[in-house]
C-alpha cells in the first residue's frame, strides 16, 4: 500500500476556517471592524498564510489544485469584505441622514405672526405725521463723498464742525474723500440738485459715526432729516411745522419750542425741544433757517428762495416712546426683547 501522505490540518481544516471567517464578515457592523477582519485573515497567523505554508507538506502531484484552493480562498474572503463594506456604507449613509434629518412638522410653542422692529414701526410713524403734512420722502446713498457731507453743508476742510462728527471714512479716492454719511443732511443738496424749488421733503435713513456702542449710542444709528425751499420761508414757518408735527405725532398736549444754537448749515439755527403733558422738556433735534452758502451749494439761488431743515434722531423717540433704557437691546435681535413692542 503506497503510503498516502497525511494532509496538514492547515488544509483540511481551511474550508472551516474560511466560513467562520465568512460569518465574522456578514456580522461586522463597520467598515473599520471588516478592515480588522480581513488583516487577521490573511496575516501572517491566518488560515490564508498558514495553509500556504503547509504546503510544502502536500503531496507534489496535489500542490498545484492545493494552491488554487487556498488562493479561491483568499478571494472568497477579500469579496465578502467588499460587498459587505458596500452595504454597510449604505447603511451608514442611510444612518447618518436619519440622524441629521429635521422635523419639518415640529413646532415649538405656540407659532405666532411677526410684526415689523420697533425702529421701523417708529420711522414710518414719522414719515405718516410729515406725509400727512404735505412732504415727500427722499433719500440718499449712505456711502458719501465728504463734499456732500461736509463742504456742501458749509463745513469746509479744517472746520471744527468736521471733527465734532467722528467720521468714518472709506478707504475710496483720495484720502479722506470718501465718508459713511454721518447725518442725512447730504440729503438736503441731492435733493436741491434734483429737483426745483418748491421743496418739501423729508429724508430717513441710517447714519455711522465712529461711536463706541453703549446705552444710548450706537455707532450705525438713524435719523430724520427735513427741508422745506420756498418763496419767503423763515423762522416762523419752522416753528409752525415743528409744533403742528409735534401735535400730530404725540397728541395734542404736547408742544414744541425752538432754543437758539449754531449749525453750520443754518442761520439762524435752533434746537428744538418738545414738553410732555407733564410739563417737562425733551431735547429733540437741530433746526434752523438754510445757509446761503448751502442753498447755493444745491444750485438754488439764495436771492430768490429761502427754506428751512431740521433733523433728530430716530433711534432716541424709540427709547423714549417705548422706555427702552438700553438701546443695544434693540438690535440684537432677540425675540424675547422684539416681542415686548
Ligand atoms: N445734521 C445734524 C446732526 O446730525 C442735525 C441737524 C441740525 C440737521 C440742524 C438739520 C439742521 O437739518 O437744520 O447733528
Amino acid at each position: 500500500m503506497p503510503d498516502i501522505p497525511e494532509i496538514p490540518s492547515e488544509i483540511s481544516e481551511l474550508g472551516a476556517r474560511v466560513s467562520a471567517v465568512l460569518a465574522q464578515v456578514e456580522s461586522a457592523e463597520s467598515s473599520d471592524e471588516l478592515t480588522a477582519i480581513l488583516s487577521a485573515a490573511t496575516g501572517k497567523t491566518g488560515p490564508i498564510t498558514v495553509a500556504r505554508k503547509a504546503m510544502s507538506q502536500v503531496d507534489p502531484t496535489h500542490r498545484k489544485s492545493v494552491g488554487m484552493r487556498v488562493q479561491d480562498a483568499k478571494t472568497t474572503i477579500e469579496t465578502a469584505v467588499e460587498a459587505r463594506r458596500v452595504g454597510l456604507g449604505a447603511a451608514e449613509r442611510t444612518a447618518r441622514v436619519q440622524a441629521e434629518r429635521m422635523d419639518l412638522t415640529e413646532v415649538v410653542g405656540t407659532p405666532t405672526a411677526g410684526h415689523i422692529h420697533p425702529l421701523t414701526q417708529a420711522w414710518e410713524d414719522l414719515e405718516d405725521a410729515f406725509i400727512g403734512m404735505g412732504f415727500t420722502v427722499a433719500e440718499g446713498p449712505h456711502v458719501e463723498t465728504d463734499w456732500y457731507n461736509f463742504d456742501a453743508l458749509n463745513i469746509p476742510k479744517g472746520h471744527p464742525a468736521r471733527d465734532g462728527f467722528d467720521s468714518l471714512y472709506v478707504n475710496n479716492g483720495e484720502e479722506g474723500s470718501t465718508v459713511l454719511r454721518t447725518h442725512t443732511s447730504p440729503v438736503q443738496i441731492r435733493t436741491m440738485q434734483a429737483q426745483e424749488p418748491p421743496i418739501y421733503i423729508i429724508a430717513p435713513g441710517r447714519v455711522f459715526r465712529r461711536d463706541t456702542a453703549d446705552a444710548t449710542h450706537l455707532p450705525v444709528f438713524h435719523q430724520i432729516e427735513g427741508l422745506v425751499i420756498d418763496k419767503g420761508i423763515g423762522l416762523a414757518h419752522l416753528a409752525g411745522t415743528i409744533e403742528k408735527f409735534t401735535q400730530a405725532f404725540f397728541g395734542e398736549e404736547f408742544h414744541s419750542r425752538l432754543r437758539p444754537n449754531y449749525f453750520p448749515f443754518t442761520e439762524p439755527s435752533a434746537e428744538f425741544d418738545i414738553q410732555r403733558p407733564d410739563g417737562s422738556w425733551l431735547e429733540l433735534g437741530g433746526s434752523g433757517v438754510v445757509h446761503p452758502n448751502v442753498l447755493r451749494a444745491g444750485g438754488i439761488d439764495p436771492e430768490e428762495w429761502s427754506g428751512f431743515a431740521f433733523g433728530f434722531g430716530i433711534d432716541r423717540f424709540l427709547q423714549i416712546k417705548h422706555g427702552v433704557t438700553d438701546l443695544r437691546e434693540a438690535f440684537t435681535n432677540d425675540i424675547r426683547f422684539l416681542e415686548q413692542f
